[in-house]
């Protein structure tokens, strides 16, 4: 964005000469509508015509990011294509033919290139298209980048925020790698992309474009574009509003999708060193706009608009993202009659219906809290009772018990009793028993003695 407001208005005062600042006032004039602004003229110089240079030159201090996203089948050539264009070695790992399902993967690389620095972050679509059923593929592209939106919205939304020093990791371009098949688009690639189109500038490009034949390839090129536009595929157009890049921007779109090839191999031809790739009956140059569409991608995509890509990023995808939930959190910018509603008014609107929905589920809480307890002192009544009824039940049990035990201890007793009578009654029977034999014992013992002495 600074880059271009710098080259407009550099171009406005190399045309207007001194008289730059006057026509930027009837610019301001005309923008304000009714509010009347005096054009004055300045007896000397100030100084004020350097903020374009500061804004250069804050920017470069800071630095650019910008983000781009590979998504295509395995193989398809994102990482050759990625090394091609930034003329570097990302070594990338190739990735496995056999992922469950799409994994992304991002990685973030700083390059310099004169005075300014770039950081670059680089996702790529691991597994893209591997998968038997591919119904879902396009989910994991739509929530990294819906991620890195969340991410930025909630460091927006920060008491204390520092956008300043943020990386802001929010997809600026994605390059949809199409395969060169010659015929249509596969519904994958339709699906995908019209789940994409309206979060991310999508720019598709033809893979491997030196497997194709020209002919064929220009009617494939054409046969893409009714496609994207009957599937109503809304994908990124080069802008055209910019005068200075006016022309070229729009020659390019008639170009779109561009067929490109990518490879880091380096090729001699004649006295110079290009990037190619050699086959048995020649070679083709990425570089050469007779052999494929390289050079216009890189210069549409880095040379002209790369800033375009990120304010559109900014101003279109990320707001819809924004506004959709801020939306679903309640915000809004007018009332039910469209009368302006300040951020304060949402606040307390939302504040009091939190208020009231609390109070209404403190309520029903209570009721239900006292609803339970309730229950439960009857429930306890009911186990009370219960108690109550065993408690007496086995009462009346042992008393029962009780007293037949008392009773068979009555009659162990007596039969004790009379068990003793007769144990005293056969004693006395044996001692008198005894007696008598001892008697008839002695007489017979006297007769003895008496025979003995007669002999
Ligand atoms: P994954 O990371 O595994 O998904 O693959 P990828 O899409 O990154 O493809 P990669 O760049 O690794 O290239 C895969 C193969 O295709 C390599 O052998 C490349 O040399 C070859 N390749 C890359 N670009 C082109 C091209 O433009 N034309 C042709 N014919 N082959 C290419
Ligand atoms: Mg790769």
């Amino acid at each position: 964005m600074a880059a271009a407001i710098l080259a407009r208005q550099r171009a406005e005062r190399d045309e207007d000469g001194d008289c730059g600042f006057s026509l930027h006032s009837a610019r301001v004039h005309e923008d304000l509508g009714n509010e009347e602004f005096r054009n004055l003229s300045l007896s000397g110089h100030v100084g004020f015509d350097s903020l374009p240079d500061q804004l250069v030159n804050k920017s470069i201090s800071q630095g650019f990011c910008f983000n781009i996203l590979c998504v295509g089948e395995t193989g398809i050539g994102k990482s050759t294509m990625m090394d091609t264009l930034f003329n570097t070695s990302f070594e990338g790992e190739a990735a496995s033919h056999s992922e469950p399902g799409v994994r992304l993967k991002a990685q973030a690389y700083e390059l310099h290139e004169s005075n300014v620095r770039l950081k670059l972050t680089l996702v790529d679509t691991a597994g893209f298209g591997d998968q038997i059923n591919k119904e879902d593929s396009y989910k994991p592209i739509v929530e990294y980048i819906d991620a890195q939106f969340e991410a930025y919205l909630q460091e927006e939304l920060k008491i204390k925020r520092s956008l300043f020093n943020f990386h802001d990791t929010r997809v600026h371009a994605c390059l949809y790698f199409i395969a060169p098949t010659g015929h249509s688009l596969k519904s994958l690639d339709l699906v995908t992309m019209k789940k994409l189109d309206s979060k991310v500038n999508v720019i598709p490009v033809i893979a491997k474009a030196d497997t194709i034949s020209k002919s064929e390839l220009h009617k494939f090129k054409i046969k893409i574009m009714s496609e994207l536009v009957s599937n109503g595929v809304q994908i990124y157009q080069f802008p055209t509003d910019d005068e200075t890049v006016a022309e070229i921007n729009a020659t390019m779109n008639g170009h779109l999708p561009f067929a490109v090839v990518g490879s880091t191999e380096e090729v001699k031809m004649g006295n110079k060193t290009v990037r190619a790739r050699q086959y048995p009956w020649g070679t083709v140059q990425v570089e050469n706009e007779s052999h494929c569409d390289f050079v216009k991608l890189r210069e549409m995509l880095i040379r002209v608009n790369m800033e375009d890509l990120r304010e559109q990023t900014h101003a279109r995808h990320y707001e819809l993202y924004r506004r959709c939930k801020l939306e679903e959190m309640g915000f809004k910018d007018t009332d039910p009659d469209s009368k302006p509603f300040s951020l304060q008014e949402t606040y307390e609107a939302k504040r009091n219906e939190h208020l009231v929905e609390l109070q209404r589920k403190e309520d029903e809480m209570r009721q239900m809290f006292v609803q339970r307890v309730k229950e439960k002192e009857s429930e306890l009544k009911e186990a009370e009772k219960d108690l109550h009824e065993k408690f007496e039940k086995l009462k009346r049990q042992h008393a029962e018990e009780k007293k037949r035990l008392e009773e068979v201890k009555a009659s162990l007793e007596e039969e004790m009793a009379a068990f003793g009578k007769r144990k005293t009654a056969a004693q006395l029977l044996q001692q008198s028993q005894a007696g008598q034999g001892a008697g008839a014992q002695t007489i017979k013992k006297d007769k003895d003695k008496k025979n003995s002495s007669f002999l």
